[in-house]
């Protein structure tokens, strides 16, 4: 057991899948997932365990934020002997020519938090990125599905409420794609740590256009990227 997770030595596979809300936890387990067993209730931040196609593979809620996304990636990777975490998640698009619906592949992340700069001293600004291996595999099957997709950089942001409504305009002139909360120190903790990471997103807003999917379509989207996400395990 580690201080967040109630798991014990080998519950958790190698690959887990990560979304921010414990119900799309649930969700992808009993949905996807074969004789999926629930390893973790603490806090309410369901993580189960169970096959898809034969593989074993694992989906942890990691709550939001980059402060809570990093201590369930810790203890995963420092604690369980897991090796690869695919996140899934839903992030508001920058870019005009981005639908909702749209799936962003996270090739990198930039970030307002501080935590990333502190991990280095406060010295160098380390530049968070996903593993090709994961990334190239994920385009490829993006592809094959007939998915709309883009990669690119996004936008990890600690205030899902900003002071300013127009700073993420700067942001979108540099080419980010899309903002979410948590993928810069995904990234960089998988890094310290050696493992593998991606993210991958649905828009389920838009702040150029103002426009956001209804519930039912948001589930719909979730479904199809935790199954490319699950393919990759
Ligand atoms: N901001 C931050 N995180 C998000 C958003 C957003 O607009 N949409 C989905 N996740």
């Amino acid at each position: 057991m580690s201080i967040h997770i109630g798991a014990k030595e080998g519950d958790i596979a190698e690959t887990v899948l990560f979304p921010g809300d414990p119900l799309r936890a649930k969700f992808v387990a009993e949905s996807f997932l074969e004789n999926a067993v629930c390893y973790n209730e603490v806090r309410g931040m369901l993580g189960y365990t169970g096959t898809y196609h034969g593989r074993r593979v694992s989906v942890q809620g990691s709550g939001m934020g980059q402060p809570s996304l990093a201590i369930y990636t810790t203890e995963l990777l420092r604690d369980y002997g897991v090796q690869q975490i695919i996140r899934i998640g839903s992030c508001g698009a920058m870019q005009k020519e981005i639908s909702l619906h749209d799936l962003i592949i996270a090739m990198s992340a930039s970030t307002d938090s501080n935590m990333n700069r502190r991990r280095f001293g406060g010295e160098i600004d380390f530049a968070p990125c996903a593993d090709f291996s994961l990334l190239e595999r994920c385009v490829a099957a993006a592809r094959e599905r007939n998915l709309g997709f883009r990669v690119g950089n996004v936008f990890s942001t600690d205030a899902f409420y900003q002071p300013d409504p127009e700073e993420w305009k700067l942001h979108a002139q540099y080419g980010i794609l899309a903002v979410e909360m948590e993928t810069a120190l995904l990234y960089t903790i998988a890094a310290g740590f050696d493992a593998r990471a991606l993210t991958v997103l649905t828009v389920s807003d838009s702040l150029v256009t103002g426009h956001a999917l209804a519930s039912a379509d948001r589930e719909r989207s979730f479904a199809d990227m935790a199954t490319l996400a699950l393919s990759l395990a």
